[in-house]
């Protein structure tokens, strides 16, 4: 056999030779081999190649270890050492101790590969480069890999790579421009998942957003209808599950692999392909490519067509907020609503705007499992959703966006989506109006052309209603199920060994907390993610799979403000959930901190209310099942590492049974100062019990103060709205100054009305979401709270009977 060692001064010579005679092993090196300057390892197919490679810039050369194509040796597309590069060709590259090393010729380590520690140990490790052009270690007589370059691309994606990001260790994979044409180093540019609403690709320039792709709409991106031209040559796949959301390329034809996608030097992403003929790579297109694809171009509410003059415009029912800097091509501040939309009755409707990229779905509601209809619906009912759309296109249709916030990155394109926007029916009148007025005013001349072209437009009409009637969508159950698999993909089960190494036994030093339902832990998993493990208490008398659907039901529950589940356990009678682990604890760790208060700004805990109420509302009435907390309290509100906060123990309640006497078990579901009066007193609970206990929490974040004793706080903001000084509620940590000051005192003022005695008078969360946001609109009167609660579950003597009325509300 040949062997690399010794070929270290001839080593072109040696490879030339050994391809005739040993051609099998030229893909692969072993332990007992290395790799020096001018041997390299060529895949099976003969398309791909690594080996050392130099760069010159004007003052130094420099030398890395890449892959690149044996037909056009200058494009590299994957560079190990990026930004440690070696000062001459003397490197080495080999397998030592389960990891690939690159050492210089002082046998200083110039990179190496990481390898998970955990990994067992490899009898015959061998380095591999494979037909896909992925570098991977492995053992020799095992199909598990290590190792793979794919996962640390360069600035290439090729096929079989992927973009995404692991939503439990939160690893992300993504490609990144070179620092120029001569420097692989990472440059500014990046391509990566945006996980947040429906997934979509983002093309980032250092810290701002360059171009998005829009949203993935079943066959691909919304923004890229060029993908439905390679539909038949390329696979475009976009896998989501609760583990790992990712985006790939397969080709129709297995032995194409001379294609690339590169985020090239100047922050735009080339697609090329090899013309073999002309032994040329050809760009089959580019993006950005228009200016209307440069990220929210057109600002808020703005709409952008690169073939109109000027390309801003305001979606209908909307003009320029500010008309002077619009006029002077400075679209940025976007567009306002020309009539604010009534929440209450019939007074609105839905114009369709059509052929569009669909706006940004970051903070977009999703539910892949209603139909249009449902949506329209829904749309209609939620005071807070501005419009709608179709969330796959496939097969006729099926699922759902929902937009609550604005509406940003809108652009026309050829074969867009429909967009379907919500105005005030004396809008959505006055904008036909205008419309068939031009049409007049265009036609009279001729109105002999008029009648021909209406005729034209009713037929039209009547086409398009046939082939796209929204009355076919409900009756395809195949594509449900599709898009069903397409978002809520199986719930990871755990095994408990797993759970017992991640939290030491359930060791009482990883104990985060203990609430109604049982004990909190924090686990490290063995690749170092970070986890919170519920260990329910033993008393759940569900069957298994009754506890299965609850638990499905939960994890399909998905909001930027709802703490997310990861998986769950279940043995024998041990009931275990595992959720996203959330390094700032909770919200009572901050607000009654005498320290930790004074980082909470008002802007800060102005987030924090909204990001609580928009959490709440999604359970109440925005996600399918209509989910009643019954526990909302400042500990349940969880705090991720941007200090989102996050509604964490929902839906907990279901999975216990109803009959279940809670009082016994001492598991009173609802916390004392957060409990309404009909819930303390009566057992009653419904959303309003919710809006309630929000109320409580939204003066506590205000105050900094705990709702203690007999309501004392509640009593405390009563006597102040009684003598007009609401602002003295504020928490002295705040600072008031600068107009912040009428900001609290709706904010209170609004808290107020939420713990008002009667659950009646109490306003639904998408009510107090308006009034939180909106500040022109004009508060009621609040009537005045209960301010102390006579029997409560503690001190009643007789077992209060909990209805869970709200509970099963589908
Ligand atoms: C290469 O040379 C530069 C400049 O002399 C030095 O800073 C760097 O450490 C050297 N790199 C290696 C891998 O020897
Ligand atoms: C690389 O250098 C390290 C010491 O820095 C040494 O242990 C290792 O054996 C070297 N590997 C090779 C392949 O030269
Ligand atoms: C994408 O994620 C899925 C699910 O985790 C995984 O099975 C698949 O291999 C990933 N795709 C690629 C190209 O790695
Ligand atoms: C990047 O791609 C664009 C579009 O094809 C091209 O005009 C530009 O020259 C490329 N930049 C580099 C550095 O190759
Ligand atoms: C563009 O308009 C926005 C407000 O709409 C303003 O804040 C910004 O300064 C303007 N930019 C320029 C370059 O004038
Ligand atoms: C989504 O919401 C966040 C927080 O309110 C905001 O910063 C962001 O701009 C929103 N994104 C879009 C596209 O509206």
């Amino acid at each position: 056999m040949w062997d690399r060692t010794s070929s270290k001064q001839c080593g072109t010579v040696v490879l030339l030779f050994s391809l005739l005679l040993a051609s099998a092993s030229l893909d692969t090196l072993d332990q007992t081999q290395t790799l020096t300057n001018g041997q390299t390892l060529v895949s099976l197919n003969g398309i791909f190649e690594l080996g050392f490679f130099d760069r010159t810039t004007s003052t130094t050369t420099k030398w890395y270890i890449g892959i690149w194509y044996t037909v056009s040796r200058e494009i590299v597309v994957w560079v190990a050492n990026h930004d440690n590069p070696l000062n001459d060709s003397s490197g080495v590259l080999a397998i030592s101790q389960g990891s690939i090393v690159l050492n210089d010729s002082l046998q200083n380590p110039i990179w190496s590969s990481s390898v998970n520690p955990s990994t067992p140990k490899m009898s015959d490790p061998i380095l591999k480069l494979l037909d896909s052009g992925n570098l991977v270690l492995k053992d020799r007589n095992r199909d598990d890999i290590l190792w793979q370059s794919f996962d640390h691309p360069s600035n290439t994606f090729l096929l079989g790579m992927k973009i995404g990001k692991d939503l439990i260790s939160g690893v992300e994979w993504y490609i990144t421009s070179w620092k120029s044409r001569n420097d692989p180093s990472k440059g500014n540019y990046c391509y990566k998942m945006d996980t947040l609403g429906q997934p979509e690709l983002v093309l980032w320039d250092g810290e701002r957003i360059k171009f998005k792709t829009g949203a993935w709409i079943g066959p691909r991106f919304s923004g890229l209808p060029e993908m439905a031209t390679y539909e038949n040559m390329l696979n475009f796949k976009l896998v989501s599950t609760t583990k790992e959301i990712n985006y790939s390329i397969e080709a129709a034809d297995k032995g194409m692999h001379l294609f690339r996608l590169i985020m090239n030097e100047t922050g735009v992403l080339q697609r090329m392909m090899w013309d073999q003929e002309k032994k040329i790579w050809h760009e089959y297109w580019s993006w950005p490519n228009d200016m209307c694809d440069s990220y929210a171009k057109c600002g808020p509410f703005g709409t952008c067509n690169s073939n109109d003059a000027p390309i801003c415009k305001c979606l209908p029912g909307f003009s320029p907020k500010s008309p002077k800097e619009w006029s002077m091509r400075n679209n940025s501040g976007g567009c306002k609503r020309e009539k604010p939309l009534n929440c209450q009755g019939n007074s609105i409707g839905f114009k369709s705007v059509k052929n569009v990229k669909l706006p940004d779905t970051e903070n977009a509601t999703i539910d892949a499992t209603i139909s249009i209809k449902e949506c329209k619906k829904r749309c209609s009912m939620n005071c807070y959703c501005l419009a709608y759309s179709l969330l796959d296109i496939r097969g006729g249709g099926s699922g759902c966006i929902m937009w609550e916030y604005d509406l940003i990155d809108i652009k026309y394109i050829e074969g867009g989506q429909d967009l379907y926007l919500k105005l005030d029916k004396s809008i959505l009148d006055a904008t036909g109006k205008r419309k068939i007025h031009v049409l007049i005013g265009i036609m009279v001349p001729s109105t002999v052309m008029l009648l021909l072209l209406l005729t034209v437009h009713c037929i039209r009409q009547r086409q398009r209603k046939k082939k796209t009637g929204y009355a076919d969508l409900g009756q395809d159950k195949r594509n449900y199920n599709k898009s069903d698999s397409l978002h809520y993909t199986e719930l990871p089960m755990f095994d408990l060994e797993t759970v017992i190494a991640a939290t030491a036994n359930f060791s009482d030093a990883n104990k985060l907390g203990q609430g109604g339902f049982g004990i909190v832990y924090k686990g490290v998993l063995s690749g170092g993610e970070e986890i919170a493990v519920k260990r329910l208490s033993k008393d759940s008398s569900q069957g298994l799979n009754e506890f299965m659907n609850e638990v499905m039901l939960i994890a399909k529950l998905q909001h930027r403000n709802l703490v997310r589940l990861l998986g769950c356990c279940i043995h024998d009678s041990e009931r275990i959930l595992i959720y996203e682990f959330m390094p700032n604890k909770s919200l009572d760790f901050f607000i009654f901190d005498k320290v930790r208060r004074e980082l909470l700004s008002w802007t800060m805990r102005l987030e924090i209310v909204a990001g609580i109420s928009r959490g709440i509302l999604y359970l109440h009435q925005d996600s399918r099942f209509n989910i009643i907390h019954r526990d909302l309290k400042a500990a349940n509100i969880l705090l991720d590492g941007e200090m989102t906060p996050k509604v964490s123990d929902f839906g907990i309640a279901r999975l216990f049974k109803r009959e279940q006497n809670e009082m016994d078990t001492g598991r009173v579901v609802g916390t004392r100062g957060y409990m309404s009066p009909e819930y303390a007193m009566e057992g009653k609970i419904s959303v309003k019990s919710d809006v309630y206990s929000f109320g409580v929490l939204l003066l506590e974040i205000i105050s900094g103060k705990r709702n203690q004793g007999n309501h004392n706080l509640i009593a405390f903001a009563w006597k102040l709205w009684q003598e007009g000084k609401l602002i003295q509620l504020a928490d002295e940590a705040i600072d008031n100054t600068d107009g912040v000051a009428s900001e609290i005192v709706r904010f209170v003022h609004v808290g107020l009305l939420c713990v008002q005695e009667c659950a009646d008078d109490r306003p639904t969360m998408s009510i107090v979401l308006s009034m939180l946001s909106n500040e022109c609109m004009s508060l009621p009167e609040p009537k005045k709270p209960v301010l102390s609660t006579k029997v409560t579950p503690e001190s009643s003597s007789s077992p209060i009977e909990l209805t869970v009325t709200g509970i099963e509300g589908r």
